[in-house]
């Protein structure tokens, strides 16, 4: 497609992140949304107007001229959206999770290699923040020498309007799980790019605050990385006060032998290095920061074959060590973190 100038999207799902994704467009260059399909009309209408607006999602792939599928549907939906785009000839821009179980990374890998004239990245889209990139590159490059251990934390605060406006979000089955699928994976994902394959997890996970759901309200793990480095996770939704902002809901710490690096966001976001001289990180690209970055990093994928950072060989490394840490907990030993072969 290099003589395009921008892709056109379709999109399935239209609840909190496509309304959101509405705004991005007016920001994104090499990509234009063209129809939405959801299953109430009035979703999809909103987000596309009358004309363009479908509840049968085969309609909108018989009338609607599109290149990619944007999946922004329930977590358990994403491999039956994948699997559905790729038959009818769409390239696919997931959002996160990759489904919500190994056994669902392992059939959209299989999609992806069936069709592999079609693309398919998952907007997992902290990794085009700029400070998520200098972190993971940072420590691959050896900047604090080898690494000891590593603690992430997500402070997320929820009421039960969250809940009530998206039932899902409360039933593992369709949901997978709660904060750590939902909430801490963005995080998770840049600690896995900074450390590498994790090995193995134990995991403790609580429904404390929300007594009618069952997915968990907080979150804890242990994880080994195939390197040895040990990292902690924290994650929770019942923070109180909430932050007045997103600013500092997230962090990543990492400790190595020579200092530690400390990454605090999601937006806007900071990363100091301590115990470092003279290291310089290089810019990564020149998209628009965080979402809207991504959409331009994939769109870029298709237009200019600049490969996406995120693809389901990298997005199920995240949910295998979710779903290692869930075992955990149900099982209270220590799990391996499957494979995905
Ligand atoms: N990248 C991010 O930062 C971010 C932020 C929020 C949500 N998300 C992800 O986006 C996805 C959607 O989350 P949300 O918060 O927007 O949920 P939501 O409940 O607000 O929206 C989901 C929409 O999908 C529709 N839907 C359900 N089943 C459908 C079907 N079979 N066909 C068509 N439409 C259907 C629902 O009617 C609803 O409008 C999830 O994967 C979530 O994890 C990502």
């Amino acid at each position: 497609m290099a003589n395009r100038e921008h892709i056109k999207i379709g999109i399935i799902g239209c609840g909190e992140i496509a309304r959101e994704f509405k705004a991005f467009f007016k920001i994104v260059k090499n990509a234009k949304f063209v129809a939405a399909a959801d299953t109430e009309f009035k979703r999809a209408k909103r987000i596309a107007g009358k004309e363009c607006a479908y509840t049968d999602i085969n309609e909108m792939f018989d009338k609607e001229d599109f290149d990619v599928l944007y999946i922004a549907t329930p977590h358990y939906l994403h491999r039956d959206h994948i699997k559905l785009a790729f038959e009818n000839g769409k390239h696919v821009f997931c959002e996160k999770p990759a489904g919500i179980s190994v056994e669902d990374a392992r059939e959209i890998y299989h999609l992806d290699k069936k069709y592999p004239h079609l693309k398919l990245g998952f907007n997992y889209q902290y990794r085009y923040d700029q400070k998520c990139f200098e972190l993971s590159n940072g420590i691959n490059e050896g900047v604090l020498g080898d690494i000891y251990y590593a603690n992430c934390n997500v402070y997320f605060s929820r009421d039960s309007s969250y809940f009530n406006d998206a039932d899902w979000r409360i039933t593992k089955k369709f949901a997978g799980g709660g904060t750590l699928i939902t909430q801490a994976s963005h995080i998770i994902d840049i600690m896995i790019w900074a450390l590498g394959e994790p090995k193995t997890v134990i995991g403790k996970i609580k429904t404390i605050k929300f007594k009618n759901i069952d997915t968990e309200d907080l979150g804890f793990g242990i994880v080994e990385f195939e390197n040895g480095v040990l990292a902690q996770i924290n994650s929770s939704m019942i923070v109180e006060p909430p932050f007045e902002s997103t600013k500092g809901m997230v962090e990543l710490l990492i400790f190595g032998k020579k200092g530690r690096a400390t990454y605090s966001g999601p937006v806007p976001s900071s990363l100091n290095w301590y115990g470092v001289k003279n290291y310089s990180p290089k810019k990564m690209y020149n998209y628009a920061p965080y979402i809207a970055g991504s959409l331009e990093a994939f769109a870029d994928w298709i237009l200019n074959d600049i490969p996406y950072l995120n693809t389901i060989e990298e997005s199920s490394k995240v949910l295998r060590l979710i779903c290692a840490l869930y075992k955990s907990s149900e099982t209270e030993k220590k799990e391996l973190v499957e494979k995905l072969f």
